[in-house]
């Protein structure tokens, strides 16, 4: 298509926006009461002080990147060269470098960081395993309590929620989201912004929240960690920058940048989105941090020459503290000093920090946070085990159910097979490297204690090193452990039902743990098969921080209970949904492919000139497996059963700014009380742009006795049928739409509508 010259000139200024300083400081706006004692403090301070605020140092004791060791930090602090600490846990600890920090010549308090990602010491379900339970209140709920016992410990500020769309599973992060879908990542980004911080900063249940990995991080090429991003403005606008957007607009005290570059251009020394977007167009008050090292790694990028030339791009682009790149300390001074960088960027970047640390009343009370009497009534405490375990009920996702769940109230005897059925460390996930190991409840536990008068016999079922291989498409025919399968049979068949646990180990998806393979382990797959052979009823869990494809398994379980980790509470949230004491009601929040092959794979993808059919071969598909995912997003069943009506609405046409009210009638169809989350998706049958077959615009949550029927709500607007030009101009066109309701993507019944 010819562009226009219109076209061509935005576009080269959205380079050149997206490139080196073109100058525009977008200046932190302070108001009320922090504006004087902000500035009060700044005017006080040396070039060296201010640069100290901007650097961040993690403790030795635990390290999430690369570290470089500074044997003299306590010095740094007292000398005011180091503004913040991460990984430094405990009341008392905390204390301790704030004491220091308070022997500085103008006793600004230290701001202490930590990955409180999906829990303290008591953890929950992964973000992507919240995501599916598809509950904002809950989302929030567990956030709130998360920020509570982190405060308690010290902790000022969270580096959560990570907010990046991930569409393809072969990325191990996908499990610290909230999945592929840009309208649900970002209600649940807005409502951990608002559980972690709640009202008030300076409420010491409060921690702050940082917004990450800005931008677009879940879109490295090929599931690879850090790996090149390179989209079209239109895809990046629509699909990835919307959730930082939402945590931006729901108050994020700060935002993290990201590793990748973003076509041609670090995220760390990237000004378009930044200055121009973050800190310009959607009014950020905060302050963004690097991510571990990234500003140092902008030279790896090849971006700039040296550390100097990556201290000067990063902080002229909007990157306010330097997280162990040691960066701006080094260099700095000598940029401000030889006037390449000018003192009002650095002033902006303390402001905006010391803005904060006001908020959070550390310089009324630099020890509010260091209170070893809450920090010992906060942790574990069993409102919060309550939580976690209400979450683990309601992120646990059914499968498949031949009626062989729930079991019977006295399911006789259980052969429970699977080392990961039996292991603490597994169930909290990734990121949860502060998680109380040992408070754990196991899938075994939970049994037990759910069936105290069942006879529970185990089998590990497969070796947790040799056994967890995997081979997509070699589908392997022996095991790579005969005695272990064997074992679990003869065990199985003393049983009236087997229950097995497959899928990852904990740390198989998080950070630098992406899998060019995501199916189940062979073996995993061979014991299912194996068990089935008994003849005797299999329920499979499956455990895992990602979407994973089931290969030969599938057709040899009777249920498949989607468990992902669920951190402190695990074993006694599968007990409930097992047992029926919670009917599952969890829905996927990412597509679950039938092999690896077809990943990036998601629902809202464009129609293409030859649309997925069944009709004909010529069509945007693969000649070796369906082109349909194995189970689409928003998938879920329930020990019962609903009916979802299409939309109802009180006319046909519409204005263009008129809202429109569509009714959705859900009934509960089986025996039993359920919860059905109704998703309403919609879709733009002609545009001036190609649209996506559909997009999800709303879920409304209902929870129904048997034979129950409830009318639903949702109202939309012309903001929910726009999509962004050639121009990046947000509109929305007149013409003919469908509003489509359902249980999940695939399953969906449409009115249509026409917009004038
Ligand atoms: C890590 C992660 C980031 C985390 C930070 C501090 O590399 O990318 O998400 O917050 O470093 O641990």
């Amino acid at each position: 298509m010819k562009k226009s010259f219109a076209t061509l000139v935005v576009a080269a200024v959205m380079l050149v926006g997206c490139g080196r300083g073109d100058g525009r400081l977008t200046k932190v706006s302070l108001d009320g009461e922090y504006a004087h004692k902000v500035d009060s403090v700044l005017k006080l301070m040396t070039l060296d002080e201010k640069i100290g605020q901007m650097n961040q140092y993690s403790c030795d004791a635990l390290v999430t990147g690369p570290a470089t060791r500074d044997e003299d930090k306590v010095q740094q602090i007292i000398d005011g060269r180091i503004g913040s600490m991460l990984n430094l846990i405990g009341a008392q600890k905390t204390r301790e470098a704030q004491e220091f920090a308070m022997q500085s010549r103008l006793q600004i308090p230290l701001v202490f960081g930590l990955d409180v990602i999906h829990g303290m010491r008591t953890v929950y379900p992964l973000p992507l395993a919240e995501a599916a339970s598809f509950d904002l209140d809950l989302i929030q709920r567990t956030a709130a309590g998360a920020a509570r016992e982190a405060a308690s410990q010290g902790i000022h500020w969270t580096f959560a929620p990570m907010v990046d769309i991930a569409r393809d599973a072969r990325w191990g992060r996908v499990m610290e989201g909230a999945g592929e879908d840009t309208w649900w990542g970002s209600r649940v980004a807005e409502a951990r912004v608002h559980g972690f911080q709640g009202d008030d900063l300076s409420d010491t249940g409060t921690v702050m929240a940082c917004v990450k990995h800005f931008a677009a991080y879940g879109a490295g090429i090929a599931g690879k960690d850090y790996n090149t991003v390179d989209m079209s403005d239109v895809t990046l606008h629509e699909i990835y920058l919307p959730p930082y957007e939402a945590g931006a607009k729901a108050g994020a005290a700060t935002f993290m940048n990201s590793f990748n570059d973003i076509n041609g251009i670090p995220a760390t020394a990237n000004e378009y989105i930044q200055r121009t977007l973050l800190k310009g167009d959607w009014g950020f008050r905060g302050f963004t941090v690097s991510d571990w090292g990234s500003i140092g790694e902008v030279v790896n990028h090849r971006y700039v020459a040296d550390l100097k030339g990556a201290a000067e791009a990063a902080v002229l682009a909007g990157s306010d503290m330097d997280m162990e790149s040691r960066a701006y300390v080094a260099h700095l001074k000598e940029l401000v000093e030889d006037g390449t960088v000018p003192m009002e960027y650095i002033d902006d970047a303390v402001r905006r920090i010391l803005l904060k640390k006001f908020e959070l009343g550390l310089f009324d009370d630099p020890f509010r946070y260091c209170d070893e009497e809450r920090e010992a009534n906060t942790v574990l405490s069993p409102e919060l085990r309550a939580l976690s375990r209400e979450a683990g009920d309601r992120s646990i996702v059914l499968l498949k159910n031949s009626s062989v769940l729930p079991l019977a109230e006295k399911p006789g005897t259980i052969a429970l097979i699977g080392g990961l059925a039996d292991s603490k460390a597994d169930m909290i996930g990734f990121w949860a490297n502060q998680g109380n190991i040992p408070a754990v409840v196991t899938v075994r536990e939970g049994l037990e204690m759910r069936y105290p008068s069942s006879h529970i016999l185990y089998a590990p079922g497969y070796d947790f090193e040799s056994g967890m291989k995997t081979h997509e498409g070699e589908h392997l025919a022996q095991p790579v452990n005969p005695a272990k399968i064997a074992e679990a049979k003869a065990v199985a068949s003393k049983a009236d039902v087997v229950i097995v646990a497959v899928g990852e180990r904990g740390d198989w998806s998080g950070e630098s743990k992406s899998r060019a393979d995501i199916s189940v382990p062979a073996d995993h797959q061979l014991l299912v098969q194996e068990l089935k052979k008994t003849g005797k009823p299999v329920i499979v869990l499956v455990m895992c921080g990602r979407p994973v494809t089931f290969g030969d398994m599938e057709p040899s379980a009777d249920a498949i209970v989607l468990t992902w980790w669920l951190g402190t509470e695990a074993g006694n949230a599968i007990a409930d949904v097992l047992s029926g004491d919670y009917n599952p009601s969890g829905r996927l929040p990412i597509t679950f492919p039938r092999v690896t092959g077809q990943c990036p794979i998601y629902y809202n993808h464009k129609s293409t000139g030859r649309p997925e059919n069944d009709s004909w071969q010529y069509i945007t598909s693969y000649t070796d497996v369906d082109y349909t995912p194995a189970y689409p997003f928003g998938f879920g069943l329930s020990y019962t059963t609903f009916e979802i009506s299409e939309p109802k609405l009180e006319k046909s046409v519409f204005g263009m700014d008129e809202q429109i009210k569509a009714v959705v009638t859900v009934s509960n169809t089986g025996s039993v009380a359920g919860r059905e989350t109704v998703q309403l998706y919609v879709r733009d049958e002609v545009a001036s742009m190609t649209r996506n077959v559909k997009d999800l615009r709303g879920i409304v949550q209902v929870d129904l006795q048997p034979g129950e029927s409830r009318d639903v709500e949702f109202v939309i607007g012309r903001d929910d049928l726009g999509f962004y030009n050639q121009k990046l101009e947000f509109i929305t066109e007149p013409g003919e739409f469908t509003l489509m309701a359902g249980s999940n993507s695939r399953d969906v019944k449409g009115t249509k509508f026409t917009l004038e």
